[in-house]
């Protein structure tokens, strides 16, 4: 990820030396009062430009105006907001993300952006403002040669005011986070095998200072962990299970909120192959544990108040003489005996182990895992929804809440008792694959039988955490998606 420099300036916006200046705008025949001043120190080029038919104001258009330099900005954009009534944290956040794209494409290597009082304090301006650059300027240019890069700006300047400074680092580190997030997903499936991912993430928890334990196969097999250890007998590589733990000071004795991740580093289906088209996408199926470890780093870096147990079981789901077979009956960590229909489904076998020995080993309050689990989920929420299955109604809707607080969408799917007969094994307790029809919550309905009393929600990301278009806030690939929710889910629980 390309680091982007933040600086906060205390000075007139004529005054700013950097390459473009962004001016939010709404769409209105004169939205020229809030830049007044700069607009007389360049000879009314601003009234001339909203006035022209060359801007419409609409969301996300934009509009370039070159200045004659000096000391000040090479050049405007305005960027149209929409309707003020209409321009929701969303609009503005992909307004920006789009005129910031515009910038760097320009060659601006030095952007500023301008805040107005209708859009907010300055202090939630600059965290937008910061969040919306750095999730556009996002790029994976690990496997690129050098002089393929693309242009991206090396400096955001952002107008000071009333805590600016900590709104600026609070939204640097999520970003960062979901940039990390984003890096490994887009990994190349070979150079993130369990142990390997494992050690990445036991190498962030060094630096943002979690505790972690890595559980290797050897110990797996102590835990009796026998769905990690079946799904990944196909593989080369051991399975691994990493136990983050975010403790601050004081909340030694608290019991924590759980999270825990599908780390499939790469889905094959194993012996009940997937078809080769788009298999590719597969190296995307630990998203959800991607999700869960940068998390556990942004609340380390935000200092969240609250302790917070990640639970990250890794897996590669592989076909092999040693692979697991449909008709296996495998014991998880719960004494439950599952039938195994269906190789594919593996990332239920993994969360299985992952919620019944995170529940068993830290007694959470609430338990919460993202795992892109079904193709049936796409199918009924389509690619930027997210679906949330719970045993509990009050905290799906919390994180329906905050979900929509981030534009990180997720919606209910119910959990009605007459799904359970569906996945009701003859031979075992359960069988792994419900069959065709209402695939989401099937595969929900088999996790529920991992997690007891304890409250608990499921996120599927099968849709957005992975996409092979571009979007304002993230190039195509790994998204990230479920980082920036789940902290701002976090952070409203602890105030309440
Ligand atoms: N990782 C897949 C689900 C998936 C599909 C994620 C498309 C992202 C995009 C999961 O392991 C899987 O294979 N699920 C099966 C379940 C079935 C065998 C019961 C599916 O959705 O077909
Ligand atoms: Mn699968
Ligand atoms: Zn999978």
């Amino acid at each position: 990820m390309s680091k982007i420099r933040l600086l906060t300036y205390d000075c007139a916006l004529a005054d700013l030396g950097v390459d473009v200046l962004l001016l939010p705008v709404f769409r209105s025949a004169d939205d020229v009062a809030p830049w007044e001043s700069l607009d007389a120190a360049v000879d009314g080029r601003i009234g001339e430009a909203i006035g022209s038919r060359a801007f419409t104001g609409k969301a996300r258009a934009c509009l370039a105006v070159p200045l004659s330099g000096g000391t000040g900005p090479g050049e405007l954009i305005l960027v149209g907001m929409g309707k003020q009534e209409k321009a929701t944290a969303e609009v503005v956040r992909e307004a920006i993300a789009t005129a910031v794209s515009i910038a760097a494409r320009r060659h601006g290597a030095t952007v500023a952006v301008a805040t107005r009082e209708e859009l907010g304090t300055a202090a939630e301006q600059v965290a937008t403002a910061t969040e919306a650059t750095l999730l556009s300027q996002y790029r994976f240019d690990r496997y690129k040669k050098a002089d393929e890069a693309e242009t991206l700006i090396t400096e955001l300047h952002l107008v000071a005011g009333e805590g600016t400074t900590e709104a600026i680092a609070r939204a640097e580190t999520i970003a960062t986070a979901v940039g990390w997030a984003r890096d490994l997903i887009n990994l190349s499936p070979s150079d993130k095998r369990p142990p390997e991912f494992a050690d990445m993430v036991a190498a962030m928890a060094t630096e943002a200072g979690l505790q972690c334990e890595v559980i290797d196969a050897a110990r797996a097999r102590e835990l009796d962990l026998g769905a990690l250890l079946a799904v990944a007998r196909g593989s080369s590589s051991e399975p691994r299970l990493v136990v983050l733990e975010h403790t601050p000071t004081g909340t030694e004795n608290d019991a924590p909120i759980a999270l825990v991740g599908k780390g499939v580093t790469f889905d094959t289906g194993g012996i009940s192959i997937k078809p080769a088209g788009s298999m590719d996408a597969m190296k995307s199926d630990m998203s959800g544990a991607a999700a869960v470890v940068a998390t556990m780093r942004a609340i380390a870096g935000i200092d969240l108040p609250r302790r917070v147990v990640g639970l990250v079981p890794m897996a590669e789901n592989m076909p092999d003489g040693d692979a697991y077979r449909p008709g296996d009956l495998v014991t998880a960590t719960n004494g439950k005996v599952i039938e195994v229909l269906n190789t594919d489904a593996e990332g239920r076998m993994i969360l299985a182990d992952a919620l019944a020995y995170g529940i068993r080993e830290f007694e959470p309050t609430l338990i919460v895992d993202l795992a892109t689990l079904t193709g049936a989920c796409v199918v009924a929420l389509g690619e930027d929804v997210a679906g949330v299955m719970s045993n509990d109604d009050e905290l799906s809707a919390e994180l329906v809440a905050a979900g929509e607080r981030v534009a990180e969408l997720v919606w209910p799917l119910p959990m009605f008792d007459t799904y359970d007969k569906l996945i009701e094994s003859k031979v075992g307790d359960i069988k792994n694959s419900g069959g065709r029809w209402g695939g989401a919550i099937t595969a929900a309905k088999f996790l529920e039988n991992f997690v007891g009393d304890t409250p608990w929600a499921h996120l599927d990301i099968a849709g957005p955490a992975y996409r092979t278009k571009a979007f304002p806030l993230a190039p195509r690939g790994g998204v990230g998606f479920g980082v920036r929710l789940l902290v701002d889910w976090l952070s409203q629980s602890e105030e309440n």
